[in-house]
């Protein structure tokens, strides 16, 4: 996971968060091993703002990549990632009893998950 850390520190200096003033950053690792980073980008109307995470998972599928296998995400306090933000790893997460959640801060304080621990009953639906 380290390098996964890594890359998310990194993207975290590349918040866009002149609001909040809370950089976040995140590094998406898909089944074959490929890395995409995403951080969060503010909005002056503030309910428009996108997280890091979401934005990393966004530049994947974009590369045509739908299955996730575990996600960094790096802020000053390790805090773990919003609702929205589970949720959208669930869609791309066909068993989310094995794909890794790490929170961390720059200093390297960790936490590691599993993402079913953080979004045990999240909404699946046929439709
Ligand atoms: N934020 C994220 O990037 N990820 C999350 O999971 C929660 C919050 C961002 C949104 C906003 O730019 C800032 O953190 C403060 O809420």
């Amino acid at each position: 996971m380290d390098d996964l850390l890594s890359a998310a520190t990194k993207a975290r200096g590349l918040g866009y968060a002149p609001y909040s003033r809370y950089q976040v950053g995140a590094a998406v690792r898909s089944g074959d091993g490929r890395v995409w980073t995403g951080a969060n980008v503010e909005n002056v109307s503030y309910g428009l703002s996108l997280c890091a995470e979401r934005s990393a998972i966004a530049k994947m599928v974009n590369d045509g990549v739908t299955d996730l296998a575990a996600i960094a995400v790096v802020t000053r306090d390790g805090g773990t990632p919003c609702g929205m933000c589970l949720q959208t790893m669930l869609e791309f997460s066909a068993d989310p009893s094995n794909v890794k959640v790490v929170c961390a801060t720059e200093s390297g304080e960790k936490q590691e998950f599993m993402l079913e621990e953080l979004i045990p009953h999240g909404f699946r639906a046929e439709l």
